[in-house]
């Protein structure tokens, strides 16, 4: 088999050189309130996670991401954050957290929780003073409070907006506003005040005493405004992330930002072995987004570009290619993401014609994306063998193993994500992605959510076929290509010292696909056509196939349409 030149020769160090686990690692993400309730009041908890490590260990991942269990009104779904030193009771105590933490271990699993140092819950201990105290006072300078603009201070103080609709802006009554970037239960931190960096050293040294192998990071590019008197205007408020590549916007991605991470970085190194941590950084300058991976600062950063891709051979190419480029630049490894708790699923996105902007979903008029469930599917698949197929940190959020479709049948009432309300019931927001897992085919349990058949948010009837029991005794089913994927990457796709791949020579790849050759001589190819197959030569032994369908065994040559397969030669 014919095999083109290496287009990038440049090396990482990897998880076998350094002890950094994460660097070729599956992650998988656990949003808490939707993976799996044991007390039986419809939230999901920590004690319920526990219940399910087996699941995980068979999956074969190496760490799971918490998002937040920390106490919280559940403004924004625990991204509101009331004691960050604290276990939410719906989710469960501290002893059952240090309990999670051991028994994680134990299966070999290394646990990740989120950080989220760009704002806290109106109810934290910090806010409530700061409400009570005067302007100018202490409490008042660990958020952002800024007088109004206008004779009467009637105006507020810049055209900044709020991430979930409005102005960033909440008047206090007295003539004075206080910033908040996401919902107005969730204040803005003053990160130019040394108190909050304390604060969070001290946070986040807790965590690491408590024996958690890493952290993320939420809306890291955004702690650093500039808030130098009198605060500017943004040039176009509506956009939510840099309009330039030079860190000038006054809220977003600015340079200062860094000097937090290199801190941080400090005190994670502290720990044996040291801690690892991922960004979230929305901005759309990759080099400023691999920034924060700086071996001084994070060390890896969230690139959300293949989650954001079309389905289509050009842009998935380019978007790993762009991937891997920076983050070999970077001197980190690349990630890769097909969904999280804040975007669609994207075993619905990849259904959608081209052209549709499936989270600018819009329904006050009541249109609804029109979508190819098949094909969202099919492509769902190819793209999990992509994504698990490169090497760098894989990132899987929970259902998405199960091939789960987004939930499109939530009514008005039932939303409960902040943008529904601050959007003015414009966009649906995130819920869709949020409905609690389906585990059997039992709707009595909430499809074995909850004993009790409670759910926070309802479950369709045909969340059962998606039930994770029933697809483990489905051999072709999702979840057992995942389990497959995942073994077989551990030998196959972890690159050892040299994490150099080779693109597959266009010839064999057709018009429509794509692929490469790793270091362990496993092949990848992905082949975007939606009518042809794609013929391997004989020599070659078939490894895995996305589409290992009726129609598609796994012992042919063909590389179906829409599929990925994985093969060696001979
Ligand atoms: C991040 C989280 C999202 C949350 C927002 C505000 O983007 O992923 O869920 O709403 O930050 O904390």
């Amino acid at each position: 088999m014919s095999v083109s030149s290496p287009v990038e020769t440049t090396s990482f160090v990897t998880a076998e050189s350094t002890g950094d686990w994460w660097r070729d690692a599956v992650v998988y993400q656990i949003y808490p309130r939707s993976f799996a309730d044991a007390n039986g009041d419809g939230e999901g908890d920590l004690a319920g996670v526990i219940g399910k490590l087996d699941y995980l260990r068979k999956l074969g991942v190496d760490a799971i991401w918490l998002s937040p269990f920390y106490p919280s009104p559940l403004a924004d779904g625990g991204y509101d954050v009331a004691d960050y030193r604290a276990v939410d009771p719906r989710f469960g105590t501290m002893a059952q957290f240090d309990e999670l933490v051991a028994h994680a271990h134990d299966a070999g699993i290394n646990i990740i929780i989120d950080i989220v140092p760009n704002h806290t819950s109106d109810q934290h201990e910090w806010f409530q003073k700061a409400l009570q105290a005067a302007p100018g006072s202490p409490e008042r300078t660990r958020y952002v409070f800024q007088r109004g603009k206008g004779e009467h201070a009637e105006l507020p103080p810049t055209n900044w907006l709020s991430n979930f609709g409005g102005s960033a802006w909440q008047p206090c009554g007295d003539g004075w506003y206080y910033l908040h970037t996401f919902a107005k239960e969730q204040p803005d931190l003053n990160w130019d005040n040394p108190e909050v960096r304390e604060e969070f050293l001290d946070i986040l040294r807790f965590w690491c005493d408590k024996g958690v192998d890493g952290f993320r990071i939420d809306v890291s590019h955004g702690l650093a405004k500039d808030l130098r008197e009198p605060l500017r205007d943004r040039p176009d408020p509506t956009k939510m992330y840099p309009q330039a590549a030079d860190g000038s916007d006054p809220m977003w991605d600015r340079d200062a930002v860094h000097d937090i991470y290199r801190g941080w970085r400090e005190l994670f190194n502290e720990c044996q072995p040291a801690k690892y941590a991922v960004g979230e950084s929305w901005t759309p300058f990759s080099d400023r987004v691999f920034q924060y991976a700086r071996q001084d600062e994070l060390g890896a950063i969230f690139d959300f570009s293949l989650e954001k891709a079309v389905w289509n051979r050009d842009e998935y190419r380019h978007t790993v290619e762009r991937t891997r480029r920076y983050a070999i630049e970077a001197g980190t490894a690349p990630t890769w993401v097909l969904g999280n708790h804040d975007v669609p699923r994207i075993a619905s996105r990849l259904g959608v014609p081209s052209g549709t902007d499936i989270e600018a979903w819009v329904t006050s008029d009541g249109t609804e994306p029109v979508i190819d469930p098949a094909a969202a599917a099919r492509r769902a698949r190819a793209a999990a063998l992509i994504m698990l197929g490169l090497p760098g940190t894989a990132f899987v959020y929970q259902g998405e193993e199960l091939g789960l479709p987004e939930d499109f049948d939530l009514r008005p009432e039932e939303l409960q994500d902040p943008i529904w309300e601050r959007g003015r019931h414009t966009f649906k927001g995130r819920d869709g992605c949020r409905v609690p897992l389906p585990w059997t085919g039992d709707r009595e349990t909430a499809y074995g959510f909850s004993g009790s058949g409670k759910s926070w948010l309802p479950q369709p009837a045909w969340f059962a076929d998606y039930a994770a029991c029933l697809q483990s005794d489905d051999v072709n089913s999702s979840l057992n290509m995942y389990r497959k994927a995942i073994d077989l990457r551990r030998c196959m796709v972890r690159c050892g010292d040299d994490a150099a791949l080779e693109w597959l020579d266009p010839d064999l790849c057709g018009d429509d696909g794509f692929g490469w050759k790793l270091p362990s001589g496993m092949m990848v190819l992905a082949n975007f056509s939606a009518v042809h197959a794609l013929t391997l030569p004989s020599e070659v032994k078939m490894l895995l196939c996305s589409r290992a369908d009726d129609d598609h065994n796994a012992d042919s040559h063909q590389v179906p349409p829409e599929s990925t397969v994985w093969y060696i030669c001979r």
